[in-house]
Protein backbone atom coordinates (compact mmCIF):
# COMPACT_ATOMS: atom_id res chain seq x y z
CA UNK A 1 0.00 0.00 0.00
CA UNK A 2 1.37 2.97 -0.94
CA UNK A 3 1.49 5.18 2.43
CA UNK A 4 2.71 2.41 4.22
CA UNK A 5 5.44 2.45 1.50
CA UNK A 6 5.91 6.13 1.10
CA UNK A 7 4.55 8.07 4.28
CA UNK A 8 4.83 5.22 7.15
CA UNK A 9 8.49 6.14 7.33
CA UNK A 10 7.76 9.73 9.10
CA UNK A 11 3.73 9.82 9.74
CA UNK A 12 3.80 6.07 11.15
CA UNK A 13 1.10 3.23 9.83
CA UNK A 14 -1.64 5.00 11.79
CA UNK A 15 -0.60 9.03 11.07
CA UNK A 16 0.63 10.54 14.55
CA UNK A 17 3.98 9.04 14.48
CA UNK A 18 5.71 12.33 13.78
CA UNK A 19 9.37 11.42 13.13
CA UNK A 20 11.43 13.97 11.44
CA UNK A 21 8.89 17.06 12.77
CA UNK A 22 6.35 15.26 10.41
CA UNK A 23 2.75 16.45 11.07
CA UNK A 24 0.15 14.84 12.93
CA UNK A 25 -2.20 13.36 10.46
CA UNK A 26 -4.82 12.38 12.62
CA UNK A 27 -5.03 15.29 14.22
CA UNK A 28 -4.82 17.32 10.93
CA UNK A 29 -7.49 19.70 9.30
CA UNK A 30 -6.32 20.57 6.55
CA UNK A 31 -8.92 20.21 3.74
CA UNK A 32 -8.39 17.47 0.80
CA UNK A 33 -7.43 20.08 -1.90
CA UNK A 34 -4.33 21.45 0.52
CA UNK A 35 -3.44 17.68 1.40
CA UNK A 36 -3.25 16.98 -2.06
CA UNK A 37 -0.95 20.09 -2.70
CA UNK A 38 1.22 19.60 0.19
CA UNK A 39 2.09 15.86 -1.04
CA UNK A 40 2.27 17.26 -4.97
CA UNK A 41 4.46 19.80 -4.10
CA UNK A 42 6.01 19.25 -0.58
CA UNK A 43 6.30 21.73 2.53
CA UNK A 44 9.01 22.45 4.80
CA UNK A 45 10.73 18.78 5.81
CA UNK A 46 8.18 17.20 3.67
CA UNK A 47 9.36 16.55 -0.20
CA UNK A 48 7.61 16.79 -2.90
CA UNK A 49 5.60 13.44 -4.77
CA UNK A 50 4.57 14.93 -7.59
CA UNK A 51 7.48 13.45 -9.69
CA UNK A 52 7.24 10.33 -8.37
CA UNK A 53 3.38 9.34 -7.61
CA UNK A 54 0.81 9.67 -10.07
CA UNK A 55 -2.24 12.10 -9.81
CA UNK A 56 -4.27 9.15 -9.45
CA UNK A 57 -2.12 7.84 -6.85
CA UNK A 58 -1.71 10.90 -4.72
CA UNK A 59 -5.58 11.12 -5.10
CA UNK A 60 -5.61 7.45 -3.43
CA UNK A 61 -3.01 8.19 -0.79
CA UNK A 62 -4.90 11.20 -0.26
CA UNK A 63 -7.98 9.33 0.56
CA UNK A 64 -6.41 7.30 2.70
CA UNK A 65 -4.86 9.82 4.94
CA UNK A 66 -8.21 11.50 5.37
CA UNK A 67 -8.83 7.89 6.58
CA UNK A 68 -6.88 8.04 9.49
CA UNK A 69 -8.62 11.34 10.81
CA UNK A 70 -12.26 9.25 10.79
CA UNK A 71 -10.25 6.57 13.21
CA UNK A 72 -9.39 8.76 15.62
CA UNK A 73 -12.74 10.67 15.63
CA UNK A 74 -14.85 7.50 16.55
C1 LIG B 1 10.66 12.67 5.27
C2 LIG B 1 9.50 12.60 6.14
C3 LIG B 1 8.12 12.62 5.47
C4 LIG B 1 7.59 11.73 4.58
C5 LIG B 1 8.26 10.49 3.99
C6 LIG B 1 6.25 12.19 4.30
N1 LIG B 1 5.98 13.32 5.03
FE1 LIG B 1 4.18 14.30 5.08
N2 LIG B 1 5.02 15.74 6.27
C7 LIG B 1 6.32 15.71 6.75
C8 LIG B 1 6.59 16.95 7.46
C9 LIG B 1 7.89 17.32 8.12
C10 LIG B 1 5.38 17.70 7.39
C11 LIG B 1 5.15 19.11 7.96
C12 LIG B 1 5.57 20.14 6.93
C13 LIG B 1 5.51 21.54 7.51
O1 LIG B 1 5.90 21.72 8.68
O2 LIG B 1 5.10 22.45 6.79
C14 LIG B 1 4.43 16.90 6.65
C15 LIG B 1 3.13 17.30 6.37
C16 LIG B 1 2.19 16.53 5.71
C17 LIG B 1 0.82 16.92 5.47
C18 LIG B 1 0.17 18.23 5.91
C19 LIG B 1 -0.58 18.04 7.20
C20 LIG B 1 -1.12 19.35 7.76
O3 LIG B 1 -2.08 19.29 8.54
O4 LIG B 1 -0.58 20.42 7.45
C21 LIG B 1 0.23 15.90 4.78
C22 LIG B 1 -1.22 15.83 4.32
C23 LIG B 1 1.24 14.89 4.58
N3 LIG B 1 2.42 15.30 5.16
C24 LIG B 1 1.03 13.70 3.93
C25 LIG B 1 2.04 12.82 3.55
C26 LIG B 1 1.86 11.72 2.63
C27 LIG B 1 0.53 11.30 2.02
C28 LIG B 1 3.08 11.15 2.46
C29 LIG B 1 3.46 10.01 1.52
C30 LIG B 1 3.13 10.18 0.12
C31 LIG B 1 4.03 11.88 3.29
N4 LIG B 1 3.35 12.89 3.92
C32 LIG B 1 5.37 11.57 3.43
C33 LIG B 1 7.24 14.70 6.59
C34 LIG B 1 7.10 13.62 5.74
Amino acid sequence: MLFNTHCATCHGRTGDLGMNGAKDLVTSTIPRDEAIAVITSGRAGMMAYGTMLSKKEIAAVTDHVLTLRTKSAR
